[in-house]
């Protein structure tokens, strides 16, 4: 009984115990409070260092950057009426990265593989046009959540119906998401949920489906994709495996940095669950320039952005209908700093595995127990009868 009332409290001291103390605010130096336009910084100071993490929707195109400083750097923005036209952390960073959503691609899959690739039939939609809207905001010292949403979007000159709903979510403590696939949030990373519903396709694609066009941006010239088996499938059933992109901080590329974490699953419900999950495909990394006229290039406008890479995410597997069959899909993905986290075996499964091995070592034990006993107390008998001769 006590041991159990130790694991229980052990697990809720470990749960509640904060990694870094955040602090967040909506548009810091924006005089104008009350303004839809969205940028969140928020800064998580540990005991050494202090990560900052800017989530930007002031120019259409998703952007979060990410600043590892010394502990109190203050940032600075300078505003053009709803525009940033200047970051600035007060001390110089140790290490920044970003990474940006600027296009959605829709493609027609006429061979039905999911994946995108430069052979398909594509259309891009620029989300520098987009005005997104903000739903829900927690901004407290246990959590820093944004959602926002995008009812139109471009293509060339015409507009389009749809909407492109995305959450960002920073919960300080390593924990697993709530919702499937169950990704690991840290301190230093955040969550977040991009959603296409109910988008219309171009009436010449018969086999429509969509693809989120990234930029990567970091201070260093490394980059990684890494697809790495997961021991178990205990928080995501059926998929074993994970993905992560790292953005090392130096050569070694052990060493602390960027990185993208991320199951190769999308949903195509918002009921998420393995009957309406598909898969995602990440493509080749491709180098390229940050965006004009956005957030991510302001931010690096003061240090030298050595390295920018594309790529891209699909969704979708053979014989599924492509987007037209559910028009919905949506993906998780965390984005962080430091060494992408490892799942660790749950209490449940330590037990099974604990019970699994330990029953056959108790048998292997008690018989060895047994057989000794027995040699001892024949030995006894032995000398006993040798004695009475
Ligand atoms: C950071 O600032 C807080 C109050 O603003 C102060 O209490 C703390 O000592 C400062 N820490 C460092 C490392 O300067
Ligand atoms: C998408 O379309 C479905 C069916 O027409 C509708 O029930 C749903 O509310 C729509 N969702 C959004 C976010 O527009
Ligand atoms: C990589 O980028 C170059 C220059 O933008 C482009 O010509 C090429 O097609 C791209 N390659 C892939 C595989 O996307
Ligand atoms: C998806 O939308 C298209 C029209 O844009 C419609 O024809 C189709 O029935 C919809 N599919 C579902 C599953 O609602
Ligand atoms: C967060 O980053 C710090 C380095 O700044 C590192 O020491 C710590 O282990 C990281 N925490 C997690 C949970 O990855």
């Amino acid at each position: 009984m006590a041991i159990k009332t130790f694991i229980f409290i052990s697990v809720l001291c470990y749960v509640s115990a904060q990694e870094r103390k955040i602090t967040s605010t909506l548009n810091p130096g924006l005089e104008n409070k009350d303004t839809a336009v969205t940028l969140i910084h928020v800064r998580a100071e540990g005991p050494s260092d202090a990560v900052h993490q800017i989530w930007d929707f002031t120019q259409g195109v998703p952007t979060a950057i990410f600043a590892l400083t010394k502990n109190n750097a203050s940032l600075n923005v300078t505003w053009d009426n709803l525009r940033p036209t200047g970051i600035s952390l007060m001390e110089q960073p140790f290490y920044t990265f970003a990474a940006v959503i600027d296009k959605l691609y829709e493609y027609n899959d006429i061979h039905g593989h999911g994946e995108i690739n430069e052979f398909s039939e594509q259309k891009q939609y620029h989300l520098k046009h987009v005005l997104w809207n903000r739903t829900n905001l927690i901004l407290n010292d246990k959590e820093a959540l944004v959602e926002v949403e995008a009812k139109k979007f471009k293509d060339g000159h015409q507009w389009r119906n749809g909407t492109i709903h995305m959450r960002l979510d920073l919960i300080p403590y390593t924990g697993y998401a709530v919702e499937l696939p169950h990704l690991i949030h840290t301190a230093n990373s955040s969550l977040v949920d991009v959603s296409l519903i109910n988008m219309t396709t171009t009436p010449g694609f018969k086999s429509s489906r969509f693809a989120f066009h990234f930029i990567l941006a970091s201070a260093e010239k490394y980059i990684d994709l890494l697809l790495r088996k997961s021991l178990d499938d205990e928080h995501t059933p059926g998929v074993f495996e994970i993905i992560e992109i790292k953005m090392p901080r130096s050569s070694n590329k052990n060493d602390d940095g960027g990185f993208m974490q991320f199951r190769p699953i999308g949903y195509t419900s918002k009921q998420r669950g393995v009957t309406s999950s598909t898969n995602a495909h990440v493509s080749r990394f491709n180098a390229t320039v940050l965006p004009e006229q956005s957030t991510v290039k302001v931010f690096y406008d003061s240090y030298k952005d050595d390295l920018v890479n594309e790529m891209f995410v699909s969704f979708g597997e053979a014989g599924d209908g492509c987007y037209r069959q559910s028009n919905y899909t949506s993906w998780s993905f965390t984005i962080g700093y430091g060494l992408p986290p490892t799942e660790s075996f749950s209490f449940f499964v330590i037990m099974v595995i604990s019970i699994g091995l330990g029953v056959p070592v108790v048998l292997a034990l008690s018989g060895i127990v047994y057989v000794i006993v027995r040699k001892y107390k024949q030995r006894n008998v032995r000398s006993r009868l040798n004695n009475e001769e």
